[in-house]
């Protein structure tokens, strides 16, 4: 069995997965039944000035049959006092002293944030969290994302936080910005010890198109809001690894954004997080999800003989490169496998109209269509097989001579031998095959090859 602890830039948990700071963090309660069903750590709802929220405050983005793959909200943080919260923190700490209690706090004035970090710390807080991140409402009065977005604003309240903190910092990071390794910076530049990547994407999810107003909707009126849950990961998993590779953030990452399985949750430390925070899957299915999250990440690491969090961090980071050292010689080509193909011809359409006419329907015998893949124009694009709804039914298969040596853009740029002008013959579409335009309007009998008894 493997070991799950942490130690995240000094602050211990039995295990990697920590709530975010959200509603599910809301109240001593929340936090503690949180615990008692597996999490390791929780990041308090943050504290602050208490505030003053709208209803309603969430709009979900639902696609097909499943709800919710995204989830906007216009909620403030903590509405409660901070006496309330404090008490509470001192009480889950007091019940569980080895789990992570991480205070998330925004407030305006030195004189207020020195303040705050004090209380929390008399609260037995075992690390600060400072909101840089919230993109409605809260960065209209120059806090959240509105410091987030101002690297030098945000190494000033790091440093104010970080003279007097005596547990570890960490800057959660607003992903509303063109390049997130520049306020990733700012935050080690300001001292903190790590920083946590992404708080929600400023966003509007939808309008009410009979009553002409977003959602969602406040007696008839909208704004825009935060946007996170499963449709975030991938942008998440992309600012994670650009502070993971940049030389200069060299603290530990805590990874938020989308996390709903163990599978995620190792998606995002093998491209570089030492632990990871969830807020909408908590929010949709509870806190029951932690026992599958543990058993999975548990066989994970036994099956890929891992003993530590630490020996798996950043594993993918080598493997991500810029696209100029790609290997231009790799190939490979869409194959289908007939057995499973249940004829739905998807991945015809996709071929033909979305990329490049190398997949044909001839009549077989019966007078089924079944797809066939012409091999010479496929580019091994990926796209038959990303639509084709069936397992394993089209897999891409190697045709390159994988004796000859790798060549790249870079090494193309250096030799001299990359394309530089409109109708350079080295272009990599030269000698594809292109239909002629007027075959798109006649029916095209070239493909129609007979299948079945000969
Ligand atoms: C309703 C709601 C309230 C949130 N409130 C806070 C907050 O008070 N402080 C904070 O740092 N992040 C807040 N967040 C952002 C989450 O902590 C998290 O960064 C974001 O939701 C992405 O994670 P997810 O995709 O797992 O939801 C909130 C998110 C939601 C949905
Ligand atoms: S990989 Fe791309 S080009 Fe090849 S058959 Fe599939 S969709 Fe067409
Ligand atoms: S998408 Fe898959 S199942 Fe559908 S016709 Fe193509 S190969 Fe067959």
């Amino acid at each position: 069995m493997a070991d799950l602890s942490v130690n995240f830039g000094g602050i211990k948990a039995p295990n990697p997965f920590w709530l975010a700071s959200a509603p599910p963090t809301n109240s001593g309660y929340q936090v503690m039944k949180a615990f008692d069903a597996g999490w390791g750590g929780a990041v308090w709802k943050t504290l602050g000035v208490p505030v003053v929220n709208v209803s309603s405050r969430y709009g979900g983005v639902n696609y097909k049959d499943k709800r919710l793959i995204g989830l906007n909200n216009i909620e403030l943080i903590t509405d409660r006092p901070l006496k309330d919260n404090l008490r509470e923190i001192e009480e889950v700490k007091k019940r569980f002293p080895n789990h992570a209690v991480i205070a998330s706090l925004m407030v305006e004035t030195k004189e207020q944030w020195e303040q705050i970090v004090r209380d929390s710390e008399n609260a037995g807080a075992d690390g600060i969290e400072l909101n840089f991140g919230c993109p409605h409402g809260m960065c209209e009065r120059g806090m959240g994302s509105a410091v987030g977005q101002e690297p030098k604003v945000l190494e000033t309240i790091t440093r104010w936080v970080t003279d007097v903190a005596k547990v570890p910092v960490i800057v959660k990071l607003t992903p509303n910005i063109s390049d997130i390794t520049v306020p990733a910076q700012a935050a080690v530049s300001g001292n903190a010890d790590a920083i946590s990547l992404i708080n929600t994407i400023q966003s509007i999810v939808g309008v009410d198109i009979d009553n002409f107003v977003p959602y969602p909707i406040v007696d008839g009126k909208s704004t825009n809001g935060g946007y996170c849950g499963p449709a975030v990961k991938p942008i998440a998993l992309n600012m994670l690894k650009n502070c993971a590779q940049h030389a200069n953030v060299n603290i530990p990452i805590s990874g938020i954004g989308g996390i709903e399985t163990w599978r995620d949750a190792v998606e995002f430390i093998l491209l570089g997080a030492g632990s990871v925070q969830v807020c909408t899957a908590v929010m949709h299915y509870g806190f029951g999800i932690i026992r599958e999250m543990l058993y999975g990440l548990d066989e994970y690491m036994d099956s890929k003989g891992f003993e530590t969090i630490d020996s798996m961090i950043g594993k993918a980071l080598p493997n991500v490169l810029n696209w100029e050292e790609l290997n231009l010689n790799y190939k490979v080509v869409a194959s289908i496998e007939d057995e499973k193909c249940i004829g739905c011809q998807l991945c015809y359409t996709a071929c033909e109209d979305g990329a490049h006419q190398a997949i044909a329907l001839p009549i077989a015998e019966n007078g089924e269509r079944v797809p066939t893949i012409i091999e010479e124009n496929c580019v091994g694009c990926n796209l038959c097989s990303l639509v084709c709804p069936v397992e394993e039914c089209i897999t891409m298969e190697r045709r390159d001579d994988e004796s000859k040596k790798q060549i790249t853009w870079q090494e193309r740029t250096k030799k001299g031998t990359i394309p530089n002008t409109f109708n350079d013959q080295r272009g990599g579409g030269v000698g594809h095959y292109i239909p002629s335009p007027a075959d798109a309007l006649k029916k095209n009998e070239k493909y129609k090859i007979k299948r079945g008894k000969n």
